[in-house]
């Protein structure tokens, strides 16, 4: 079990967030800030901290609208942003408005773990989450094996629940990653896609695994639309958890995450979505994936776009 575990945004991800820390007993303690009145991270863990008789864990809670409730936490997991949402006076913001502004949060959520836990391992999950994974690097300049994206645990995730239910098997028999940045243009990588050890093929036709991979690169924006308000919650706050758990149980636990590469896949100098092994220290090791050519291309493109988005947040951070 861990001392503490910092979470920054408390809104639908920061809940669960909480919620399973505390039935999965992974720390002492869980400490929640977020910004929003009256105070909502106080709110949300007094809700948790009076159910505890009932499941029977201890837990301290610590929360508030200060970052000080983060002090020396061992793991952050940060979701604090702001939505595209309609303004008071009916208009929406641009992609380039709500962009600075959850860039803006993150420069305050870098100075909040800068001064309070700056040892701590982040698992970051706001988006965009390719922009946010940058900025927080640039800001915080930790090393490498602590700052990681939670976006392609999630994305494998998705890929694996539709070939599961295409191949009318459990999801545990399936095992696939996404990898690439976290848009449209992430990466399932099919050859490396198995049903109980064998090739996805065997069970599912070429056809409905191009939907199939379609669908998972829309996944998110699926969800947006089926609910209306708000985007998916429960499965990017167990995903960030399963990063989490590889972590504080020192797992060594294969998963596909956001790190920054330096050569690997002929990249450099980007936050990229690609296998690591996580364990104590965070990343201990970035795996390079034989990939075939079509894959290799469908990488190329995808890392094309994590660029002009960083290139974008490098020309933001110079104006202001
Ligand atoms: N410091 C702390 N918390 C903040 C800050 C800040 N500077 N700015 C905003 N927040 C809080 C908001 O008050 C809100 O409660 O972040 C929370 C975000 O919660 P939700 O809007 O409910 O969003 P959620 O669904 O939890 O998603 C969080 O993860 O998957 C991504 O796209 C998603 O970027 C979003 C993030």
């Amino acid at each position: 079990m861990l001392n503490k575990i910092g979470l920054i945004g408390g809104g639908n991800i920061g809940g669960v967030l909480a919620q399973e820390i505390v039935t999965r007993r992974l720390a002492r303690t869980v400490a929640l800030v977020d910004v929003k009145p009256p105070d909502l991270a106080k709110g949300k863990l007094l809700d948790i901290a009076e159910g505890t008789p009932v499941i029977g864990t201890d837990c301290e809670f610590v929360g508030g609208k200060e970052f000080d409730v983060l002090q020396d936490a061992d793991i952050v997991i940060n979701t604090a942003g702001v939505p595209r949402s309609v303004r008071p006076d009916g208009t929406y913001p641009t992609r380039e408005e709500l962009l600075g502004i959850n860039l803006k949060i993150t420069d305050s959520v870098s100075d909040g773990i800068r001064t309070y836990c700056p040892n701590a391992i982040v698992i970051s999950i706001a988006n965009p989450l390719d922009a946010i994974v940058y900025t927080l690097h640039k800001n915080l300049g930790i090393p490498k094996n602590r700052l990681i994206g939670m976006a392609g645990v999630l994305d494998s995730a998705r890929y694996r629940y539709f070939i599961a239910e295409a191949a009318g098997v459990s999801v545990d028999n399936v095992e696939a990653m996404v990898l690439g940045g976290h848009g449209d243009e992430m990466v399932p990588v099919r050859s490396c896609c198995r049903v109980a050890g064998m090739p996805v093929e065997k069970f599912v036709s070429e056809d409905e695994l191009a939907a199939i991979e379609t669908r998972t690169r829309k996944a998110g924006g699926e969800v947006v639309g089926l609910m209306g308000t708000g985007s998916a919650f429960v499965s990017p706050a167990w995903s960030a958890i399963e990063m989490a758990e590889a972590i504080l149980f020192d797992r060594k636990k294969i998963l596909p995450c956001c790190v920054l590469l330096e050569g690997e896949y002929g990249i450099d100098n980007l936050f990229v979505g690609v296998p690591v092994v996580l364990g104590r220290d965070g990343i201990e090791r970035i795996i390079e994936v034989d990939l075939d050519d079509d894959e290799k291309a469908a990488l190329a493109k995808s890392v094309e776009s994590v660029s002009k988005t960083c290139s974008e947040v490098d020309a933001m951070k110079a104006k202001s």
